[in-house]
């Protein structure tokens, strides 16, 4: 696991579950960047996704976790970045494979189509799991660019 903060971002359909989210990162001993939003008021997803895949690129972190409704359009602007392996996880297992065949360094999740306690499992999932590396792995993640 890193040593760098974990970054986090939400639009304001997924400030909730962010913020719970960030809760359950310290109380696990991590800290937290959290990037916003802040409150409920209606905001912009692409603006969220794009700030946490600067965060990624310039190294301030190495791991992040994206919410928004469905989870969709965040990490669609996320992956814009190419710094940044958003994997939108639905469940343990997607959450499992991210990292283990796509090395994925961003979680998103929607807030409007997650449970909260898959939400939760979802994220210790993936940041328990390593990815094993090994060659057809790494070649295929390599062409991801
Ligand atoms: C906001 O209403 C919603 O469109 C957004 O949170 C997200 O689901 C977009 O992909």
């Amino acid at each position: 696991m890193t040593e760098k903060p974990i970054a986090i971002a939400a639009d304001h359909a997924g400030y909730e579950l962010k913020t719970l989210l960030g809760k359950e990162l310290e109380a696990a001993g991590f800290t937290v960047l959290d990037l916003g939003t802040y409150g409920p008021e209606s905001v912009d997803y692409p603006d969220f996704g794009v700030a946490l895949a600067q965060v990624i690129e310039l190294g301030k972190a190495d791991r992040g976790v994206l919410v928004c409704g469905t989870g969709i359009g965040i990490s669609i602007a996320a992956n814009r970045n190419p710094s940044v392996r958003a994997a939108l996880c639905h469940d343990e297992t997607t959450a499992r494979l991210a990292r283990e065949h796509n090395d994925a360094n961003v979680l998103a999740l929607g807030a409007r189509t997650t449970g909260v306690d898959v939400a939760k499992a979802c994220l210790e999932t993936f940041l328990k799991t390593d990815f094993p590396g090994g060659e057809r792995h790494e070649r295929r993640v390599g062409k991801l660019g």
